[in-house]
């Protein structure tokens, strides 16, 4: 099967290539730039894939206020060419989504039937991403997942590790909660999807995969630093607890945006880890 995976060098993408077995072209924005949505489809047709994973997407949640042109470009244009294209030649989408299309006004775990309303240019564009593969495809997989970390890149988990290797002031806040997930965990459930689409399964919904626990940005640091103190990386840390009204960046988020994985259950194969056995995986590949 012919299986085209853009967003290469992403830490979702890395992780598919790193921590499955999946057989696949992965493709970067220097094969395919989404900022121009017609080498998209210019790229597909060329390709003749028999099934598109997409893991590319303006990830710069701050910098999409600013640059929401881009953001357009990238979450919602090229998305729409992807889906257009999918669904021309009656082949699977798998497409990546967030929490950030909820406001976090919901106090019980979001499910995927829920009404979006993000707060965010970021979730706004991803939400508006969601639309055009629901259009356009009849057959798809939209993964909405939360808080990806993973040792690849400049993501939380890496941040935080950097910060408390420097012993440099690490604030965490603890009034907002959602699911950290393991980028490696959410890269096996696709390849899960995969086989079961090479299998001749057809897929058709939006579910939610997140990591098991939900918990606040401060916990979540404290798990970080809590693993690596065990492996000895540090000796000891310290962290300050603050709240999104005096750390924010100006941005809006939900302020609990948590995720029930109950859907995706019939799906695929979760292995129930908790959060700090996830993390200990993560930090194991750092050392
Ligand atoms: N990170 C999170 O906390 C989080 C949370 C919820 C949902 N998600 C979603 O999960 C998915 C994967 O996220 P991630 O954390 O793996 O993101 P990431 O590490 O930021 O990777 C995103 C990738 O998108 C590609 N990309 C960016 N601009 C592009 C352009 N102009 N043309 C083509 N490709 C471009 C890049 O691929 P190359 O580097 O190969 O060029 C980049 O590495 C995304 O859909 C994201 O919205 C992420």
């Amino acid at each position: 099967m012919n299986i085209i995976v853009f967003g290469k060098n992403g830490q979702l993408a890395k992780s598919l290539r790193n921590q499955t077995d999946l057989n696949a072209q992965f493709v970067s924005s220097s094969d395919v730039n989404f900022l121009k949505p017609r080498e998209v489809t210019n790229f597909l047709e060329g390709s003749d894939p028999d099934l598109v994973i997409n893991c590319s997407a303006y990830t710069n949640v701050v910098a999409a206020e600013s640059d929401e042109n881009s953001a357009h470009k990238i979450n919602v244009e090229s998305v729409e060419r992807i889906a257009k294209f999918c669904a021309f030649k009656d082949i699977h989408l798998i497409h990546i989504s967030t929490e950030l299309v909820f406001d976090g006004k919901k106090k019980q775990p979001y499910v995927e039937s829920d009404d979006t309303n993000p707060l965010n240019v970021y979730g706004k564009t991803k939400e508006l991403g969601e639309k055009k593969v629901l259009a356009h495809c009849k057959k798809y997989a939209i993964l909405r997942t939360s808080w990806l970390y993973s040792h690849y890149g400049e993501n939380f988990l890496m941040k935080i590790y950097k910060a408390a290797l420097n012993k440099d002031a690490i604030f965490g806040v603890s009034d907002r909660h959602a699911n950290p997930t393991s980028a490696f965990d959410l890269a096996r459930a696709i390849n899960q999807i995969t086989n079961q689409i090479k299998n001749g399964k057809d897929i058709k919904g939006i579910y939610h995969y997140a990591g098991s626990e939900s918990t606040s940005r401060f916990r979540f640091i404290q798990i970080i630093c809590e693993a690596m103190k065990e492996k000895s990386i540090i000796n000891e840390f310290s962290i300050q607890e603050s709240f999104t009204n005096t750390s924010s960046d100006g941005v809006m988020r939900p302020e609990t945006a948590t995720f029930d994985c109950s859907k995706i259950k019939s799906l695929v194969d979760l292995e129930q880890k908790t959060l700090k056995n996830c993390i200990n995986e993560v930090i194991d590949y750092i050392k």
